[in-house]
């Protein structure tokens, strides 16, 4: 157990570190002369320019990497996402037919609800594009069109490293589809995926950066009931995923909320007992944000602020900073993720709980 381990105390947090590895081995093969190649998974520009809206469809983890695939995708190819649980997906009588991609993102490629909503898109007319972890598993088997995610076996039931590169396919998928769509020029394309590239290496250094800041934070919400992530758009997306990471191992409650709809009944909740992770990595969003920051602040709650390295703020702010590099905004993502997996592991850990098993959760669900 040690030894598969390598010297690290879970599972959890081997995975975390083998990130940048993941991400490697999973955009390298697909990014041919600088741009995204996707023909090897039966994924062409003269395909994508047919698709004229997508579903994404998955449970847990992978539906809150869709939800980043949602704003990266629309803001890039301009077509409309449409994010699904999947098990809220196929008991809907969903809207959705010939000329429309279903998108089903899985770790294990056997979710029960993520594979009875993949055989009911295809029921309809739509196509679909499996994006799974878990080589020759039946999504990954059933599906039109195929993208292997490599993030090497997940042990931890809490996934990291296989949202970080289902969020990778994501970008690398917009980025063929918005070039198929004419919305972005080549260079453009080509400027992207260099950056898409730098990624690996922008995670081991955000991994080096933060490690001790997010071992403190974990260590101030040992005894917090109950915790809000806040964020906008991109940053919303992320919330949602360092919440459920939250739950699942520490067994805090947590909610994650666009941080402007707080005003509209959540900040009612705000309390000196009540921790607020504001995620703010958007330049077109921070001030926006800081300013609903400062309203929870200014209610007494204790404010861990996750930005990159060019912003400072005051203690009218925040209490803690976790200042992750400065990298190319629309690929924040993939940095920000990381203090909210290492604040979720270290606040499990000062609890003392079981991180590689949490109580009542599977790997994989496989029964309805
Ligand atoms: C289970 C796991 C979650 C996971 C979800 C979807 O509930 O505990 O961590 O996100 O299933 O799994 P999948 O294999 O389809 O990505």
């Amino acid at each position: 157990d040690a030894a598969e381990k390598g010297g690290y105390p879970h599972f959890m947090i081997k995975e975390i570190h083998e990130q940048p590895d993941s991400i490697k081995r999973t955009i390298i093969p697909r990014i041919v002369n600088g741009m995204p190649d996707l023909s090897e998974c039966g994924i062409t520009v003269e395909k994508l320019r047919e698709f004229k809206n997508i579903h994404i469809v998955a449970c847990g983890t992978a539906m809150h990497a869709g939800m980043v695939g949602k704003y990266v995708i629309e803001q890039l190819a301009r077509v409309p996402v449409n994010v699904d649980i999947a098990s809220e997906f196929r008991y809907r009588n969903p809207l959705v037919g010939e000329g429309d991609l279903v998108i089903i993102i899985s770790q294990s490629g056997e979710t029960a609800d993520s594979k009875a909503a993949m055989a009911l898109a295809k029921e309809y007319g739509a196509k679909t594009l499996a994006i799974v972890n878990a080589k020759g598993s039946s999504i990954a088997r059933e599906a039109d069109m195929l993208i292997y995610t490599h993030a090497g076996p997940e042990i931890a039931v809490a996934s990291t490293k296989a949202y970080m590169v289902q969020i990778a396919v994501m970008y690398l998928f917009a980025f063929q589809f918005a070039f198929a769509k004419g919305k972005i020029t080549e260079e453009e394309c080509k400027s992207l995926v260099s950056s898409l590239l730098e990624v690996p290496d922008k995670v081991k250094e955000t991994l080096d950066k933060i490690m001790d800041d997010c071992q403190y934070v974990g260590s101030t919400l040992i005894n917090a009931d109950s915790l809000l992530y806040i964020g906008r758009g991109l940053d919303y997306a992320l919330s949602m995923e360092g919440s459920l990471k939250l739950k699942e191992i520490s067994y805090i409650h947590s909610e994650s909320y666009a941080a402007g709809e707080l005003k509209h009944g959540t900040i009612s909740l705000i309390t000196k007992d009540m921790p607020v992770i504001a995620v703010a990595t958007q330049n077109q969003l921070l001030e926006k944000t800081i300013s609903n920051v400062k309203e929870v602040k200014a209610r007494g709650a204790y404010v861990i602020l996750i930005c990159d390295e060019d912003n400072t703020f005051g203690e009218d702010v925040a209490d803690q900073i976790i200042q992750v590099p400065k990298f190319r905004e629309e690929l924040m993502p993939m940095l920000a993720i990381v203090p909210l997996q290492l604040i979720a592991y270290y606040t499990a850990l000062s609890r003392g709980n079981d991180i590689d098993k949490p109580r009542n959760l599977a790997k994989s669900v496989t029964v309805e």
